[in-house]
């Protein structure tokens, strides 16, 4: 039996010590009537539509619920800018939202905030295929810039398991990482320029394709990873790669984390430039994505502690297969590794990485989920895993029972330094929460780690940034928020 929640409780009486800004304007008809003098029908909804306003509302693991009775889609930049130039000047508080796969709680309203989506603002601008600098608005859905670059022999350069869902701007709010990072890097790298929509109106269009800038500070990198806090971003440049030819995947079955990181040195060595991405889950990941994916026959034939999943990416597909191939055979006769399987064709590839990418679908479909994503030092980057799963056993919420009422789910990105760590769970209860926080926290703080890889602080995070940043820093963020955003009106609640 899997226990689903519809609709989750509202954010504001969940979290009762976290309290309205007074100073923030409520909507009235006179905003009402302004909006509707710039924008057209399709571009406002409200309350006479309820359903679409409760899904603005709701975050993607359903668990925080905003009241927000107001969502603009803008088709323009123009137009965000006059709505941000309007709401700053009438104190109206404002979330920016891009497709609201977000795993933070950052995207939705805890109060009456006015959602700004920027879904009608999905086209792509432009294109140079030498360079390979694509330049599209923030709301283009990830798959679609895919499809686009795809079509154009390059592929962008991030991947996620929301990628039918996230924008382009929505994953450089959060700075997201996802599935290739190991190869192509971060977006603060990859980003080139990005049009931004200040909180008065103001437009920084920064969009333009240089490879290099050095004149002064780079102020772009300030809003990549900002989750909408000090500017809307309407518009990215970005660099793409060039389409592998030849892609590949083998899966492992391995007993213990020594054995994954051997595995990982070994991968870098011998597979070197072919390859793009080196990813681990638990046994309870697997677990939980084996009672989702009914249909879907588990690639290996044993269980195991953990599971590897490595891709290939390369310009010569027998040149690329037999180094794979040398590889795989080599792990099995060394005895490093009991159980593997290649990929023997396109449809086999897709298989295996629907193991990986369906975790967190996976973990959030077990009823709801605690969901955390850390930085580590390799060595360490299991045993936030492990202390956890001891801390819930002791409390006897883990047992043998096919369906616990807790799974403890490890995976990530071995090659990144991060783990995402998802506590799947029949229901959410006060219980659970608070066997898991401030213990994590903590625990990462001990290891000199981060509480936060590439998923953002967000709602659930807010207040807690001193775990990861010291008081100076902290201070810094503080003053570029008040900076950029005085009137405190843009994603309040959040981060800082
Ligand atoms: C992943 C996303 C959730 O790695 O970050 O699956
Ligand atoms: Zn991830």
């Amino acid at each position: 039996m899997t226990i689903t929640h519809p609709v989750a409780q509202l954010t504001a009486e969940a979290y009762p010590k976290v309290k309205r800004n007074p100073d923030f304007k409520v909507l009235d008809s006179a905003d009402l009537a302004y909006f509707r003098s710039i924008l057209s029908n399709d571009e406002i909804i409200n309350s006479q539509a309820p359903e679409e306003l409760a899904s603005f509302n709701q975050d993607w693991m359903k668990k925080y619920r905003g009241q927000s009775n107001l969502i603009l889609l803008p088709n323009s930049t123009d137009k965000v800018s006059k709505i941000m130039k309007y709401c700053n000047d009438k104190k109206l508080a404002v979330v920016p939202q891009g497709g609201n796969t977000d795993l933070v709680g950052a995207s939705v309203p805890v109060f009456d905030e006015i959602v700004l989506s920027l879904r009608n603002m999905n086209k792509v601008r432009d294109f140079d295929p030498v360079s390979g600098t694509f330049k599209c608005d923030a709301g283009v859905i990830m798959r679609d810039a895919h499809k686009f670059l795809h079509d154009h022999d390059h592929i962008f350069p991030l991947d996620l398991p929301s990628r039918n869902n996230c924008q382009v701007g929505g994953v450089v709010s959060t700075n997201a990482g996802g599935l290739n990072f190991l190869r192509y890097g971060s977006l603060h790298g990859n980003v080139l320029g990005l049009e931004v929509v200040l909180p008065n109106g103001e437009i920084i269009s920064n969009i333009n394709a240089l490879r290099k800038d050095n004149t002064g500070y780079d102020l772009k990198q300030l809003f990549i990873g900002a989750e909408g806090t000090i500017g809307v971003i309407t518009g990215v440049s970005i660099v793409a790669a060039a389409k592998p030819k030849a892609l590949n995947a083998v899966f492992f079955g391995i007993e213990d984390f020594d054995t994954v990181q051997k595995l990982f040195v070994k991968a870098k060595s011998e597979l070197s430039e072919i390859l793009s991405a080196f990813e681990f889950m638990d046994r309870g990941s697997i677990e939980c994505t084996i009672e989702y994916l009914t249909d879907l026959p588990f690639p290996l034939e044993n269980q195991h502690n953990f599971y590897v999943l490595i891709e290939t990416s390369g310009s010569n597909k027998r040149h690329d297969d037999e180094k794979l191939t040398a590889f795989l055979k080599d792990t099995i006769d060394s005895k490093l590794i009991s159980e593997g399987m290649m990929a023997k064709d396109k449809a086999d590839y897709d298989r295996l990485w629907t193991w990986r990418k369906s975790v967190p679908t996976a973990c959030n479909s077990y009823g709801g989920m605690y969901k955390y994503d850390m930085s580590l030092q390799l060595k360490d980057l299991y045993s936030v895993s492990a202390a956890v799963t001891e801390r819930l056993n002791a409390a006897g919420l883990i047992g043998d029972a096919p369906k616990p009422i807790v799974k403890s789910c490890g995976y990530g990105h071995v090659g990144d330094g991060n783990i995402h760590l998802n506590i799947a769970v029949r229901e959410f209860t006060k219980q659970i929460e608070d066997l898991l926080e401030p213990f994590v926290y903590e625990y990462i703080a001990s290891k000199k780690g981060s509480i936060s890889a590439e998923h953002g602080i967000g709602f659930h995070k807010r207040g807690k940034l001193h775990y990861t940043r010291s008081d100076i820093e902290i201070r810094f963020m503080k003053d570029i928020k008040h900076h950029y955003d005085p009137n405190g009106i843009l994603n309040p609640y959040k981060y800082i």
